[in-house]
């Protein structure tokens, strides 16, 4: 299949973090702004950011890029939030997208006030979405190395109590899924369930599949975040299927975290003929050097995937987004009149 073609072939996507999509010009600004210790050089600056193209697959090393020591003030929040939301779509045709947040990651290196943080992050968002006309909504996300419990509740609460969420569709879990389990978080995503919002957690991804059944049976998980260790346990395929659970999956992502082999072999196709609710997402673009485009390569030419089965992983994430059911109606309907007119 033509690159051109899968490049303009409308795409929804469920699983992007921000922090993980950051804007790398501005970026660099910000590090030379605020004298920090980066190479002054924009192409080796750059090389900094990303994941290391001679590395072999490392989890650790993959999450130790989500660098949060950008910021010296509430400005260069909103400077890097802003431009990034106006860079997000990098050619790829995004049609609708949940771009999951971390506004701990924000706010964490100087002390900022979560709730003023938070308002400021928003702001940016918002305002970079406006200016572009995308259609995106938020998912905010708690990350499990950074507090315990007690604390997320304690500043949710505060949120709830001071921020305007209306755009923020679903909670996430993410991660060092290795050492932080999600049953440390089943007292928190109990009360989001009670507030009436929908999660999705990271499980899976480089661990067993048991933390996709404690994300499901424990966390009220509507979607798992990876999950590709879902085809090592028969009884969790068909609870799964059975429950109508969706899955977020990531090829170039989960072969450079580890997760899985090559993308050669990656499950995501298996799962899709199985008839499992199966995406395709990017994950963190600029932290892997690559663009949404880049998986659906990977889907086509590595593993055989054809334009009926792209059509369903993208028909599976308009089922399977946090929106409503009448908002579902209309993006499908808007969405197949795009796909018809890209390929016919
Ligand atoms: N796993 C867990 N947490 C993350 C990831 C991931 O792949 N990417 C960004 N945060
Ligand atoms: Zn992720």
């Amino acid at each position: 299949m033509d690159k051109h073609l899968l490049q303009k072939l409308p795409k929804i996507e469920l699983h992007r973090h921000i922090e993980g999509a950051f804007h790398p010009e501005t970026l660099f600004h910000i590090a030379m702004k605020n004298q920090l210790d980066f190479p002054s050089n924009f192409h080796e600056f750059k090389n900094t950011l990303q994941f290391p193209k001679d590395s072999k697959p490392d989890f650790a090393l993959f999450l130790s890029k989500f660098y949060n020591k950008w910021y010296n003030s509430l400005d260069d929040v909103y400077t890097v939030v802003y431009n990034s939301f106006v860079h997000l779509d990098n050619n790829e045709n995004l049609f609708y997208s949940e771009i999951r947040f971390n506004p701990f990651h924000f706010a964490i290196h100087q002390g900022f006030d979560p709730v003023e943080t938070l308002k400021v992050f928003l702001m940016a968002a918002r305002s970079a979405i406006r200016a572009t006309k995308q259609n995106t909504k938020l998912l905010m996300t708690i990350n499990r190395g950074f507090y315990p419990e007690d604390k997320y509740i304690e500043v949710f609460q505060q949120f709830m109590k001071h921020v305007d969420l209306l755009d923020v569709v679903g909670i996430d879990l993410a991660g060092d899924e290795v050492n932080f389990p999600p049953e440390h978080f089943t007292k928190f995503f109990n009360l989001i369930q009670s507030y009436g919002y929908p999660c999705t957690i990271h499980a899976g991804e480089v661990t067993s599949a048991g933390q996709i059944w404690t994300a499901i049976d424990q966390l009220h998980a509507k979607r798992i975040g990876h999950g590709v260790k879902v085809i090592e346990d028969s009884q969790l395929l068909h609870y799964v299927k059975e429950k109508g659970i969706a899955f977020e999956m990531c090829p170039i992502s989960n072969y450079q975290t580890g997760a899985y082999i090559d993308t050669k072999t990656h499950p995501i196709k298996s799962l899709l003929e199985q008839g499992v609710k199966v995406t395709l997402n990017s994950d963190d673009p600029t932290v892997q050097n690559t663009t949404l485009v880049d998986d659906y390569i990977a889907c086509v030419d590595q593993m055989g995937m054809n334009l009926e089965n792209l059509h369903t992983l993208n028909t599976n994430a308009i089922n399977a987004s946090f929106l409503t059911n009448k908002e579902k109606t209309q993006l499908y309907n808007q969405f197949n009149m795009q796909w018809n007119k890209t390929i016919y």
